[in-house]
Parts: structure tokens; C-alpha cells; sequence
């Protein structure tokens, strides 16, 4: 035999991991698994309890409780009443639990990975070498925000009883990402794991026990959708935290809306994979499979349409083909084997139907000949050619092994097609030319960008969505925010804070009749003056009830052409942060130039004394100073994953943005949240003031008299609540942002759920705009962009 043939005739045998160790933690359980409330083990209270099996062979592994309403109540209240000890302690304690419950993960690693494999399928090697170090990593690296909190965060606070929902596709991972960053900040949960893959939570729990974490600082509730949802409503939850996909992400949003209960949601995405001509395209397929046979491609961030230079396509193409007769589908706990088994048949349902949609729809559908086993819940690897950007397969979810290839000619094209979805989760980029892969990266709409990688993880660098996959991070120092609270947020006041009226009261608006009563004021879109669609005009009164002018009612077809000349206004966002600066600065400086007419205008609209409205004229353009010192200041990071990389944190501009102003202090609560948004690069749409709207309406010449781009601001005047409304439905309005009453706030955070824009609301709970401490700073640049993380491999 020549040695050709050897390497040709040669087949790896199996390399099984033995599956013992978990069958003796199983049988001394007699597989049987309670709910972890309160640090010890308690029974359901509807006596129910569920199968989790075992995807490869469609065995049952255990018995699992399904927790009820009652039990969710137990739970969030042993969470409650563990939670001033464990804000109390301080975060060097904190620190020694987390590293402790780290150490105790790596002791029981083999088990946790056997576990992992076998309630949910992956294969062993993914397991061994991924999830399970990544979990140890993610409680290190969160012992070290515990102890830096008090002197990195040391405005913030915890956020007090946090509910986590997490899916089946990694599941102590998402466990790690979710439990590590809340307990550090100083919260408590209740988690919920996904019903397909519960087991490592509970092996998870008794981690806990045996790091002796105090009593219900850390509680597993076991259940499907039913349990998840008892703990979303439950009124002694502070915040949600959920995984999942965004159907329910959209449920769980409307479901809270209005509550004051924060929220992160991780959801769904059909990630761009996108491929130059230059690119190695050896690299590339093994890039691929990393991208879409990772996790039998249920992940998140799958790189799940492979969008490819046309030059190239047939090439890569051809090249995919041969490596993918090489993907050995079989039993996960064997170390040879690349693809495990799909989680549940369910799953293996929803990915054949999608499979024969896209057939029926006249794509080309190609699976290597290679057999795969048929006993358990498995599913070949799967690529489609000839697919058009809107098939359903190129526009949905699959969540399993399958890969929508499609090809584009030009660079604006390659943007156009990735950007051409609901998601924007993820994106990986492959050239060998630097320039294009940074040129390319900031269009692109998504959370994460690789560069000539892919599915790269870290708990030093922050993931999370654009779009409809979500909002807010996890990892990285940007994902502590979500579980940690300004301070100050505690002294915000029930009603809003008013200046003192002057004692002259309504004489002095009497006799401060302003020059253009007779006028009614216009709006502002587009750089241009603007009557009102309807023709409506609203009477304004003062605080002493006289009537001092009108105002355009704006409607749903004033706000659409606000939106459109925010979106054709790409010139503020292209500008630098020097560039805005000095814009910002000119806007204050004519400002300043008009003071007097401001004055007079708050005087006549809020009776306050002359002194307190000069005060607010100041105060306008000291925070329009602030804004433009931090418009080239408010940076980005670094980070220092564990990869050969550096992973860029750039705050981007959410975009189009709009601001509902708060009623009170009608300049200086316009310019600090206008300022604010536009330092970042947003665009925005602003309703004033309903009650004092002329100050905004005024501020259009200063506006037009310091070089801001038509369309970077547009002032739409009316009723706040219903402007409000339709702008959280509008499906072109990146985010928003509501500074108004309890009623307004729950309206914006229901109605902006459709598109899943980001939002920003006050739950009626008032600023004092004059006082910096809540007026300003940096939680409003953060609500005025978004992280992305761009994945460079350097140093390697
Ligand atoms: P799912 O979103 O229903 O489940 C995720 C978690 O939410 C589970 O723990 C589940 O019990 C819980 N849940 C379900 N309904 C709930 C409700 N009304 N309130 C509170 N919690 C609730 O996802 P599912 O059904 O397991 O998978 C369906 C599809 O979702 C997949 O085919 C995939 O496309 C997508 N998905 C996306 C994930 C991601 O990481 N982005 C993870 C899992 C699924
Ligand atoms: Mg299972």
C-alpha cells in the first residue's frame, strides 16, 4: 500500500468522550431535578415536572420541575431579601464569590462540557473548547468589575432583582453572560433556563452552593415560555434580561412597557458574511464553517448568508463543496465528529420546512452525499446558490446548518444586501485589504463586525444587536451598564421641577407682550420654515393662563417629511466629532449673541423672573459647551480579548432619533437632549415643549446662522403625546426618546416595539435640568449611540 493510499482510504475512528461521570451525577440525583430558590432545593408547587433529552438519541437524561407562579413569587422574594446583603458586602467580596464560582467551574469542566453535549447536542469539542472555558472566563472577568465598581462606577448602583430568560443554543454560556455582570454589579437573580437544556443551570446551582454564595443571591427556576412569563410580569422584578428570539423579545418588550423595569434583549439575526475578491479564500471556508456549522448553526450571529464577489462566487462555491463532503455529522460526545445533533425535533422541523420553502422558491439546494445518522434529531449541512434577497430563506431565521449564498458586484452592493434585513446582529468581513475591511465595517449595521474571522467571543468585549436583534450588551465594560443604574436616577422627583413664578405673575406677562404675537409660529424641516400639513394652528398660554400666541399642530404627514429630511441629512453624521464641535460651539455662540430675546420669550411663556430666566439662558449655553467638548471626546475602547485581536469599541450614532422634550424648562430641556444626540452624529426630530414651545421655534435662526446641515434637526410642534405616538411607530425612527408623564412613557415603549427602536423614556419621574448632576452628562451620550465592536486580528 502506498502511502497515497493510505491517507486516502484512511477514516478516523471514533474517539468517544465517556459519558459516565454524567450518568453517576444524574443517577445521584435519581434524575430528578428540583427548583433552586433560596439556596436550597425545593419541590414545584404544581407537582408538574418535564423530560429533557438527549437530542443524539432521543433518550430521556432527567426529570426536570416546572415552576409555577408561586414558585416564581418564592424565588423573586428570596432574591429580594438576599439583595441588601449582597449590596453590602461591597464588591471585593463580590469578587471573591465570582472568582470562587469561577474556580469551581473549571474544577467540574469535563462534566459541565459531557453535561452540555448531551442535553443539548453540541459536540463535545465545541463544548470542551469553547462554551465551558468562555463560562470560566465570563466569571473572572466579572470578579474584576466587581472589585473595580466602586472605583470605575462609582456613580452607579445595582439595579436590584434581575429576571434572566435564556435559550437552549448555549446554554451555560448565556447562563455566564447573564448571572457573571449582574451579580458583580451587586443584583440578585432569578434565571430561568431554556426547557430543552436545563441541566447545566442545575449543576450550575449546586456550584453555587459549594462556593457558599449566600442564600438567594443566585436562584434557577426551571419551565418553559408559561414560567418565563410569570417572572417577566412580576412586579418585584427590576429588569429583564432575555435571550431568545424576537417574537418573544417583542412580547417580553410590550409586556413590560411602562413598567420602570429595565430591559436587554439579545435577539435573533441572519448575519452577512461577506466575501471580497481578495480575500484567502482557503481562510475563507474555513471561516464559513466556523460561521454556520459552529453549533449546528444555531447561533445568534450565524453567518448565515454568505454574500460573495461575483468574481469569486463559482470558485468559493466549488471550494465549499469539496470541504463540506469532509463534515462528519454523528454522535456529539465523540471528538472526531463536526456537526452534533440539533437540539430538539422541533428545531429539525422548523429548519426542513424552511429547507423545502427555499426549493419551492427556485433556489438551488446542495447537501454533500455523505451519510449522516438518522436515529436522533440531526440535520446535514445545507447550501443554497441562486437565491434572490428577498426568499424567505435569505430573509428568515433558519437557526440550523443551512447557508444562503448570493453574490454582488460592486462594494455598495455588498452593504445594500447586508443591510438589507430586519436583524443587524453581526457581520464578518473577508479581505486581505485593510482599507476596504474599515471602509466597509461602520456601513454595515450590525453590533459585532469580524474581520477575516468570525464567531469570535470574549468577555472583554461587548455583544448585542442592531435593529431588530436587540438592544443592549453584554461583555466589555459597556455591558455593565445594564445592570448597574446612575445614582442619581434615585433623586429624579414625582412632578416635574418648575422654576418659581414671579410674584408679578400675570402683570409681568402683560406687559411683556412679544413682538410676534400675532404670528403663528412655524415648524422647522429640512432647513426650511414649514406650515403645518393640516393647516391647524394651537393657542399657547402662559403659566398665568393668558394667552400669549399660536403654535402649527404638526400631524403624522409633518413628522413623515421630518423623518425623510433627518434620513437625507447624512451630512452631520458624516461629519468628525471636531467638525460637529465647532458647530455645537457656533450654535452657543448665537445663542449668547440673542440671549435677550431668549429671556424674554421664557419670561413671557413661564412668568418666572427675569433673573431665573436668564439663569436658564446660561445654563443653555454652558450645556451646548459640554456637548461640544464631549462631540470629539466621548471615545471608544480597545479592549483586550483573549484572541489575537484588537476589538474596537466605537460608539455609532443610532441615526434617525427622536426626542419628545420635557414641558418644563423649555429651552434647557431642549438643549440637553438635543445637544446631546446631535454630538454623536444622530439626526434628529424634536417636539418641543407642548406648553412652551416657542423657544424652540425660535431657535431655528440660530440654527440657520450656524452651519447646521438641512435635516439635522427638524422641530415639529403639536400634541406631544400624539406626536410621540406616531413616531414610536414610524418604521424609518432609529430611537427615541420621551421626557413627559407615566401614561406617554408606557405608550412609547409599547408602540416602539414593532421595529424595535432603541428607547429612552422617563416614567414620569422628573430632572431638574438646571442641576448638571441631572441634566447632563454621560448617560445621554450613551443613549445617543450604540457600541460596535470591530474584531481586528493583530499581533498574531
Ligand atoms: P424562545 O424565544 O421561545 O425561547 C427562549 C427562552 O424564552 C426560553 O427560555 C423560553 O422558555 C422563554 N420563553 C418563551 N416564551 C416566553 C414568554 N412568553 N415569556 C418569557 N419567556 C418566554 O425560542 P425557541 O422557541 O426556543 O426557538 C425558536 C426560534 O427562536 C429558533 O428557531 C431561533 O430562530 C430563535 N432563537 C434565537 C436565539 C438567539 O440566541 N437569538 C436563541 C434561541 C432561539
Ligand atoms: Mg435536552
Amino acid at each position: 500500500m502506498k502511502i497515497k493510499e493510505i491517507y486516502d482510504t484512511m477514516v478516523y475512528g471514533p474517539a468517544p468522550e465517556s459519558a459516565n461521570p454524567v450518568h453517576e451525577w444524574l443517577d445521584a440525583h435519581d434524575s430528578t431535578f428540583q427548583l433552586f430558590i433560596d439556596g436550597t432545593w425545593k419541590a414545584p408547587g404544581s407537582g408538574v415536572y418535564f423530560d429533557s433529552m438527549n437530542p443524539s438519541n432521543k433518550k430521556g437524561l432527567a426529570k426536570i420541575a416546572e415552576a409555577n407562579e408561586q414558585d416564581v413569587n418564592d424565588a423573586v422574594e428570596a432574591a429580594g431579601k438576599a439583595l441588601p446583603g449582597w449590596v453590602a458586602m461591597g464588591g471585593h467580596q463580590r469578587a471573591r464569590y465570582l472568582y470562587a464560582i469561577a474556580r469551581q467551574i473549571q474544577k467540574y469542566s469535563r462534566l459541565f462540557a459531557v453535561l452540555e453535549s448531551m442535553d443539548n447536542g453540541k459536540p463535545i469539542r465545541e463544548t470542551r473548547d469553547i462554551d465551558i472555558p468562555l463560562v470560566a472566563r465570563h466569571f473572572y472577568y466579572h470578579a474584576g468589575w466587581a472589585q473595580l465598581m466602586e472605583t470605575e462606577l462609582k456613580d452607579y448602583k445595582e439595579i436590584g432583582v434581575i429576571g434572566q430568560i435564556i435559550p437552549w443554543n448555549f446554554p451555560l454560556l448565556m447562563l455566564s453572560w447573564k448571572i457573571a455582570p449582574a451579580l458583580a454589579m451587586g443584583n440578585t437573580v432569578v434565571l430561568k433556563p431554556a426547557e430543552f437544556t436545563s441541566l447545566t443551570a442545575l449543576l450550575f446551582a449546586e456550584i453555587c452552593q459549594q462556593a457558599g454564595l449566600p442564600k438567594g443571591v443566585v436562584n434557577i427556576i426551571t419551565g418553559a415560555g408559561a414560567t418565563g412569563a410569570a417572572l417577566v410580569n412580576h412586579p418585584g422584578v427590576q429588569k429583564i434580561a432575555f435571550t431568545g428570539s424576537t417574537e418573544v423579545g417583542k412580547i417580553i418588550r410590550r409586556a413590560i412597557a411602562g413598567s420602570g423595569k429595565k430591559v436587554s434583549l439579545e435577539l435573533g439575526g441572519k448575519s452577512p458574511f461577506i466575501v471580497f475578491e481578495d480575500a484567502d479564500l482557503d481562510s475563507v471556508v474555513e471561516g464559513v464553517v466556523d460561521a454556520i456549522w459552529f453549533n449546528q448553526g444555531q447561533v445568534c450571529c450565524a453567518g448565515s448568508r454568505l454574500l460573495v464577489e461575483e468574481s469569486v462566487a463559482e470558485t468559493l462555491y466549488a471550494k465549499l463543496k469539496i470541504r463540506m463532503e469532509q463534515l462528519i455529522v454523528g454522535n456529539p460526545l465523540d471528538k472526531c465528529i463536526d456537526i452534533g445533533a440539533i437540539v430538539d425535533k422541533v428545531q429539525v422541523k422548523t429548519i426542513d420546512e424552511l429547507v423545502k420553502q427555499g426549493v419551492a422558491e427556485g433556489c438551488a439546494m446542495w447537501q454533500p452525499a455523505r451519510d449522516f445518522p438518522t436515529e436522533g434529531c440531526f440535520y446535514p449541512p445545507t447550501l443554497f446558490t441562486n437565491v434572490s434577497p428577498s426568499a424567505t430563506i435569505a430573509q428568515e431565521e433558519i437557526f440550523g446548518p443551512v447557508l444562503v449564498a448570493m453574490s454582488f458586484r460592486s462594494h455598495k452592493e455588498a452593504v445594500a444586501l447586508a443591510n438589507n434585513t430586519r436583524y443587524g446582529l453581526a457581520c464578518s468581513l473577508w479581505t486581505e485589504n485593510i482599507n476596504l475591511a474599515l471602509d466597509i465595517a461602520p456601513q454595515v449595521k450590525a453590533g459585532t463586525v469580524w474581520i477575516n474571522c468570525t464567531n469570535m467571543f470574549d468577555a472583554a468585549s461587548g455583544f448585542g444587536g442592531y435593529r431588530e436583534s436587540g438592544f443592549g450588551r453584554e461583555g466589555g465594560k459597556e455591558g455593565l451598564y445594564e445592570y448597574a443604574k446612575p445614582k442619581v436616577e434615585d433623586t429624579f422627583s414625582d412632578k416635574p421641577v418648575l422654576t418659581a413664578k414671579s410674584k408679578a405673575g400675570a402683570a409681568v406677562s402683560a406687559n411683556n407682550h412679544h413682538p410676534d404675537i400675532d404670528r403663528t409660529s412655524k415648524m422647522y424641516i429640512g432647513g426650511k420654515q414649514a406650515r403645518p400639513d393640516g393647516g391647524y394652528s394651537m393657542p399657547i398660554k402662559n403659566s398665568a393662563g393668558a394667552y400669549i400666541g399660536e403654535v402649527s399642530e404638526g400631524n403624522r404627514k409633518d413628522l413623515r417629511n421630518a423623518v425623510e429630511a433627518a434620513h437625507a441629512s447624512s451630512a452631520w453624521s458624516g461629519m468628525t466629532g471636531h467638525a460637529r464641535a465647532q458647530v455645537l460651539y457656533y450654535i452657543a455662540e448665537n445663542l449668547a449673541a440673542r440671549r435677550e430675546e431668549f429671556v424674554q420669550r421664557l419670561v413671557q411663556m413661564t412668568n418666572q423672573n427675569k433673573s431665573d430666566a436668564l439663569l436658564e439662558v446660561e445654563k443653555s449655553i454652558e450645556r451646548i459647551f459640554t456637548y461640544a467638548a464631549y462631540a470629539d471626546k466621548y471615545d471608544g475602547m480597545a479592549h483586550s480579548t483573549i484572541q489575537r485581536n484588537v476589538t474596537l469599541a466605537m460608539p455609532e450614532a443610532i441615526g434617525v432619533l427622536a426626542i419628545i422634550c420635557p414641558d418644563e424648562s423649555p429651552l434647557l430641556g431642549f438643549i440637553s437632549t438635543v445637544m446631546p444626540a446631535l454630538a454623536m452624529g444622530n439626526q434628529v426630530v424634536v417636539i418641543p415643549s407642548e406648553t412652551a414651545p416657542f423657544s424652540a421655534t425660535d431657535f431655528y435662526q440660530v440654527l440657520d446662522t450656524s452651519d447646521v446641515p438641512a435635516g439635522a434637526v427638524n422641530i415639529v410642534t403639536g400634541k406631544k403625546d400624539e406626536l410621540a405616538a406616531e413616531l414610536a411607530k414610524h418604521d424609518n425612527v432609529d430611537g427615541i426618546w420621551y421626557f413627559g408623564n407615566k401614561e406617554g412613557s408606557k405608550k412609547v415603549e409599547y408602540l416602539s416595539t414593532d421595529n424595535m427602536k432603541r428607547s429612552w423614556v422617563n416614567y414620569g419621574k422628573y430632572r431638574n435640568w438646571l442641576d448638571p448632576a441631572q441634566g447632563e452628562g454621560e448617560v445621554f451620550l450613551r443613549h445617543a449611540t450604540q457600541i460596535k465592536n470591530i474584531w481586528i486580528p493583530y499581533g498574531a
